[in-house]
């Protein structure tokens, strides 16, 4: 027998003898003459149906069990599916107590209540699709990148550089160290930290190929509980060589979304469906919006004036000089028309040593940029980097870090151009396009948020 995925009998264009499915039973329903099964692998949201003589039904052939069916794929009756496989033998390969398993056949359950079985969760439905269209959009991220020339970097996970400045490493040490407590001899020599950006690996880079781009695990310290912040999360990183404006920067970020989205909506058509129906109802007719349709550009003092001009107080005091808060996002987007808005040339001290001074006062704005997403926030940060070396040493100096960055200095001695780029979280944009609230509900494991050792 010709062992077919789920996806390829569902999508078979003429009937077949002999073909073989392997899968597991998402629903059993036996009548008196007959027995219906639906089969799910993994390869579609959609599940085969498998029609059997009633007297191939077994007391362990259950909802969750895993089975292997043979027989012959037939144009189904049923004007919703194309194709149903008539059993001739079925074996259970792995049975299930459905009394213990916390799935049950035919229910939809909430992100909530799955989310506390993350080695289960991926047989539900909503999970499913969400794991398809993650692989299909990291696979989108690449040939963007690729499509348009640039070159893919592995830039390191362990590092001694602190790309960000904003405290927020996990440092590591072997576990002997942190058994003994000894006097601290580290094992790379220098203390050494997880990435949280492969940014600066990138500079490097971006000084012999003029594109290039990185897509890896970053990591930071910071507020677990956040719905939209993870200690560890995926960020998609471009540097572009010879490049003068922000608004190249933009272009790419931009037109990266759009091609990745397409991609998406493209390739798992139903998956998307799913969110859009049961998970975000409000999003569906959004979708345009989400494509790019319109977008809003504003410099961060016109942010701060727009705050200050908003008829609604906040907890933070919009104030030039300070951050802008999730409430301060979430007001300019709003204020914008619920569109993608870019906030351009922030404060100079507001931003890490890396940022490109516009000189538009001493010391008084850099040229970065943050892309803001309506239900989301901040989905991208990126900026112009100082490629000039008076201004870029006078600023690690003013830091103390010269030393640290002596190599980072080369970089401006030694065929020095203007250039830039961007990091992109890339659950943050499955948030995005999927309408998810909740940044767990994006990833594979929801890692430490239920005391699991996963
Ligand atoms: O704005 P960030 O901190 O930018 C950088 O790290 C730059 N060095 C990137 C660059 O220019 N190459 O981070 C970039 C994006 C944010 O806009 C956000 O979408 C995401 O990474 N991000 C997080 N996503 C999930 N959990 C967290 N804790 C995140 N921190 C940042
Ligand atoms: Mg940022």
């Amino acid at each position: 027998a010709v062992r077919l995925r789920v996806r390829q009998a569902l999508g078979a264009r003429e009937p077949a003898d002999a073909v073989r499915v392997q899968g597991w039973v998402r629903s059993v329903r036996s009548q008196k003459e007959v027995l219906f099964l639906h089969i799910n692998d993994g390869s579609s949201l959609e599940s085969l149906q498998v029609v059997a003589d009633p007297s191939l039904e077994k007391s362990d052939l259950t909802f969750g069990c895993a089975v292997e069916v043979q027989g012959k794929l037939v144009k189904s009756p049923h004007r919703k599916q194309n194709m149903e496989l008539q059993a001739e033998t079925i074996r259970v390969v792995g049975p299930c107590d459905i009394w213990s398993f916390p799935l049950k056949m035919k229910e939809r359950h909430p992100l909530e209540y799955v989310r506390q079985f993350p080695h289960l969760r991926c047989r539900n439905n909503t999970l499913g699709a969400l794991l398809r269209i993650r692989s299909e959009a990291t696979a989108g991220i690449h040939s963007f990148f690729q499509d348009n020339g640039y070159v893919h970097i592995h830039t390191p996970i362990i590092t001694s550089n602190d790309c960000e400045g904003a405290g927020e490493l996990f440092q590591i040490e072997t576990s002997r160290e942190a058994k003994e407590s000894v006097e601290k001899t580290h094992f790379f020599n220098v203390p050494a930290f997880l990435t949280v950006s492969g940014q600066l690996h990138l500079e490097v880079m971006a000084g012999a190929f003029t594109h290039v781009f990185t897509f890896g695990p970053t990591f930071r310290a910071e507020n677990s509980q956040s719905r939209r912040h993870l200690a560890e999360f995926y960020m998609v990183e471009a540097e572009l060589s010879f490049t003068e404006s922000l608004q190249d920067i933009m272009q790419v970020m931009e037109d990266l979304f759009k091609t990745v989205t397409s991609t998406v909506l493209s390739k798992c058509p139903w998956d998307v469906e799913l969110f859009h129906k049961y998970i975000a109802p409000a999003q569906k007719s959004d979708i345009t919006h989400k494509l790019f349709s319109s977008s809003c550009r504003i410099s961060y003092s016109e942010a701060v004036e727009i705050l200050k001009q908003a008829p609604q107080t906040f907890t933070f005091k919009p104030e030039w000089g300070c951050d802008l808060q999730t409430e301060h996002e979430k007001y300019l987007v709003k204020h914008c028309g619920e569109v993608p808005v870019f906030v351009v040339n922030y404060p100079y001290d507001l931003k890490p040593f890396y940022m490109r001074d516009n000189e538009d006062g001493p010391q008084h704005t850099v040229a970065a940029v943050d892309l803001l997403v309506p239900g989301v926030g901040e989905l991208c940060g990126g900026s112009l980097r100082e490629e000039r070396l008076p201004f870029l040493e006078s600023r690690l100096q003013r830091l103390g870090l010269t030393d640290t960055f002596q190599w980072y200095l080369d970089l401006r001695k030694f065929g020095s151009v203007p250039h830039g780029g961007f990091g992109m979280g890339f659950e943050r944009y499955l948030q995005y396009i999927l309408g998810v609230d909740n940044i767990k509900d994006v990833i594979p494991f929801p890692r430490f948020s239920h005391s699991c050792l996963l």
